[in-house]
């Protein structure tokens, strides 16, 4: 496989990334082009789903006939509860769109065979005709959905256990301190078969993995440089995600 340059935007701000993102969202699924899009949780996304929310609100936008699969699922968290990604879906976007719960995919945590809940995954993203547009954000540690340093490059939905990084970082969503210790995540290959991807890094604590995901070598240390190996990836981050980057793509300056 070759490796590619992504198309890197670099805003001022980082409400400004997450303005642009939701834009490229808005305008990808009110063309008809993206049916099928792979979502993110996590704090970068908040403001994208914000806007989204906003333009749906205001009837500029619509999800219907669109379907949703999420990227990922803590293992053992049930759904009804806050700290689930399902909770956060639906707090920040589906009970506030049209999006068709049928339509609204995301693993099951609780699945009592976890392994027979990924392959499930899998072929459903496969009926449903692969993902369009796949909405990334990225870990300190350079993981993509739950994919943490170390995972293969081809790898496929499977149960993953979370570093202790990553426990550290999602813990304020565990008040009880009891953050589950794994995942359920479509793999670095299933990321990578999404036909666009579209990375949001904002914020100078992801600075360094978006220098190693750009710049570093092509490494299952940074899962996020598996990017490179997509021919349509489009990063975009605010001056502070941007800050290490000192090779070439330094001198790609956005303002917007
Ligand atoms: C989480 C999620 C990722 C997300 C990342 C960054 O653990 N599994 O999909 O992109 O970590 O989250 P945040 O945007 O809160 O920094």
């Amino acid at each position: 496989m070759s490796e590619h340059r992504p198309q890197l935007e670099i805003t001022r701000d980082a409400a400004t990334a997450a303005a642009r993102a939701a834009e490229i969202v808005a305008s990808r699924v009110a063309s008809g082009a993206a049916k099928v899009l792979g979502l993110a949780t996590g704090g970068t996304m908040v403001p994208v789903y914000a806007h989204l929310v906003a333009a749906v609100q205001a009837r500029k936008l619509s999800f219907h006939g669109v379907t949703g699969f999420n990227l990922d699922e803590y293992v053992g968290v049930a759904p009804h509860l806050p700290a689930s990604f399902h909770a956060y879906m639906r707090q920040h976007l589906f009970a506030l769109t049209d999006f068709a719960p049928d339509h609204a995919h995301i693993p099951d945590g609780l699945a009592p065979d976890l392994a027979a809940e990924a392959s499930r995954y899998e072929m459903a993203i496969a009926q449903a005709g692969g993902i369009d547009l796949q909405l990334l954000g990225i870990g300190s540690n350079g993981h993509i959905g739950f994919n943490e340093p170390g995972s293969d490059f081809a790898s496929r939905t499977r149960v993953v256990e979370l570093s202790e990084a990553t426990r550290r970082a999602n813990a304020v969503a565990f008040p009880d301190g009891a953050v589950p210790e794994q995942a359920l995540t479509m793999g670095v290959g299933t990321i990578l078969q999404a036909r666009d991807i579209l990375l949001l890094a904002t914020g100078v604590e992801k600075a360094g993995a978006i220098a190693a995901a750009i710049e570093g070598p092509l490494s299952t240390d940074c899962p996020a440089s598996a990017l490179r190996l997509h021919q349509r990836v489009r990063i975009i981050c605010d001056e502070a995600a941007a800050s290490e980057l000192d090779g070439p793509t330094a001198d790609i300056r956005r303002r917007a």
